[in-house]
């Protein structure tokens, strides 16, 4: 089907949302996701590198504050969540964010959300992979077989963020390298895997509180917020300057909404699904940073005048190599098995460590696959060079996207510390959560009588909850984190008018019903779950 071109300029280029539905009716995609099964998905998303590695990060800027602020950042999650669902049911087809702003904000804000989007998926694989590094160094290779890799091996240059005397986090690259090839190759997580990986992550944290808890100590809560409630703007410190940095814990959780259109009663299931694994991920981190800060402090270091050393920066690593902080929580690069350790339970500690080892892989495979999967939608549709969605014939997935994205990835975890690349990687996805907010409310008033299979309720609140939250934790993030997004934007915007303006196929007025079903990549989806998409051939 092709249309005359599309008037008022790049935001009149809007993809008619029948012929992205009728995309979705070409996948056939059989219903047979449950909620728990969506819950399932949404925990395996989501458990990963926040509540393992970051709560140290959080501890610096919040102290036992911390607690609150992963309540902060999970409101927010909430809401966005529900938002999600409903967008999610009505467009459920590839491209997630991207695809609903196509459909319903036009091409130019589109392509900002997807440019924004690889913030969130690729620099947040490139954060996963710096978390796992630091279990497999510490505890895998430094307290379990007494290998000790020299510091200019395991982490970024000081000026950087990294430690004195770090240059390469080789450890990281290599487990992006090695997630890469295994997408590349057409790897799936399957349905049982995640749940495998599911129950040892909260096994693992389970045993982590047990454990804790009777190691509580009142006094480690008190000074609650040496960071105060805003630690000043731009400077990332304080309870909510810790909620905009743990809201990372909470990323991933957009795959369920894109699971929709496997899902069993979408109407009831995705938000079961989305909210579900959102409350039990916000109970666990609640709990854990509980049970840490209490069983061994969580004060922050501070400077002269008394305010915490900000995260990432030389000054605090210095001070952490000192001898009097080494063991503090806040200095910690594998917090939840050196708490652990430092109240006598060492092999669980390190137990818990080989769980974040075996675990943390599968959230930066998942998120690679997300990268790839905004890469290979915009390139299909003109947006980026086609070559690039190129689908290899044998392995079935675009392994030119694949490899880009994974070498870029894993220069990023190779030189950067995890805090920096999670912040980095809020920022796009504050931005493409809040341009869903607005999507799902615009398309209210746009489109009132199209069926819904879930509806928000009270969206005259939800909608702007969500964005005020979005933007709220924005600019309660550490200002060069800020900064990124405006700059990112910027190359953004260029290549946009350098290219995708030109080679757009909507713009061009040609408006296909593309046959996704046909050209996908193998392993699209992060199934096989049940239900799966089900390639032409094998359609009943
Ligand atoms: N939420 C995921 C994590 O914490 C990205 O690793």
């Amino acid at each position: 089907m092709a249309t005359a071109a599309p008037k008022g300029g790049i935001f009149g280029r809007v993809k008619p949302l029948d012929a992205i539905l009728a995309t979705a009716e070409k996948k056939s995609l059989k219903r047979t996701l449950g909620a728990i099964q969506l819950t399932l998905l949404g925990v395996g998303c989501v458990i990963g590198t926040g509540i393992f590695v970051l709560t140290s990060v959080g501890a610096q800027k919040a102290g036992p504050g911390l607690v609150v602020s992963f309540v902060i950042a999970g409101a927010v999650c909430i809401v966005a969540a529900l938002c999600y669902a409903e967008i999610a049911s009505m467009v459920p087809v590839a491209g997630s964010a991207y695809t609903y702003s196509y459909a319903v904000q036009g091409e130019f804000l589109a392509w900002t959300v997807g440019w924004a989007l690889l913030l969130e998926y690729a620099v947040g694989a490139a954060a996963v992979s710096v978390g796992w590094s630091n279990y497999f160094t510490d505890t895998v290779l430094a307290h379990s077989l007494g290998i000790q890799l020299p510091p200019w091996l395991t982490a970024g240059p000081l000026i950087l963020g990294g430690l004195p005397g770090g240059f390469v986090n080789l450890p990281a690259g290599l487990i992006a390298l090695l997630m890469t090839w295994l997408l590349m190759i057409g790897t799936t997580e399957s349905a049982r895997v995640n749940a495998v990986l599911v129950t040892i992550k909260i096994v693992a944290l389970t045993a982590f509180v047990i454990l804790t808890m009777p190691a509580m100590h009142g006094s480690n809560f008190s000074p609650f917020m040496p960071g105060g409630v805003f630690g000043g703007f731009g400077s990332g410190i304080g309870v909510v300057g810790a909620a905009a940095t743990m809201f990372f814990a909470y990323v991933g959780f957009d795959a369920v909404s894109t699971a929709a259109e496997e899902t069993k009663n979408p109407q009831r299931n995705v938000p079961i699904g989305l909210i579900g694994s959102l409350l039990i991920c916000t109970v666990f981190y609640m709990v854990v940073a509980a049970g840490a800060v209490g069983a061994i402090g969580g004060q922050p270091i501070l400077d002269a005048a008394g305010v915490p050393l900000i995260t990432g920066s030389p000054e605090l690593a210095r001070q952490c190599a000192l001898p009097q902080y080494t063991e503090m929580l806040v200095c910690s690069r594998e917090p939840l098995a050196h708490v652990l350790r430092t109240i006598g339970f060492g092999a669980v500690g390190n137990a818990i460590g080989y769980a974040a080892f075996i675990a943390l892989p599968s959230v930066v495979l998942i998120l690679l696959f997300g990268q790839t999967r905004i890469f290979f939608v915009m390139a299909r549709d003109g947006l980026l060079p086609e070559k690039l969605a190129t689908v290899h014939p044998k392995w079935r997935t675009p392994h030119i996207v694949t490899a880009i994205t994974g070498v870029g990835v894993a220069i990023g975890a190779a030189f950067f510390p995890v805090g920096q690349l999670a912040d980095i990687a809020n920022a796009g996805t504050l931005y493409a959560f809040l341009m869903v907010a607005i999507a799902v409310w615009q398309l209210r008033k746009k489109d009132p009588t199209r069926h819904r299979p879930f509806r928000v309720p009270a969206m005259g609140l939800v909608a702007p909850l969500t964005i005020l939250g979005c933007l709220f934790l924005f600019f309660n993030l550490p200002a060069p984190a800020m900064l990124v997004l405006p700059v990112w934007g910027v190359i953004g915007v260029v290549i946009y008018y350098a290219y995708s303006y030109r080679h757009s196929y909507v713009g061009r007025g040609i408006i296909e019903v593309p046959e996704l079903a046909a050209e996908a990549p193998a392993n699209i989806g992060i199934s096989p779950l049940p239900g799966a998409p089900v390639p032409p051939d094998d359609r009943d």
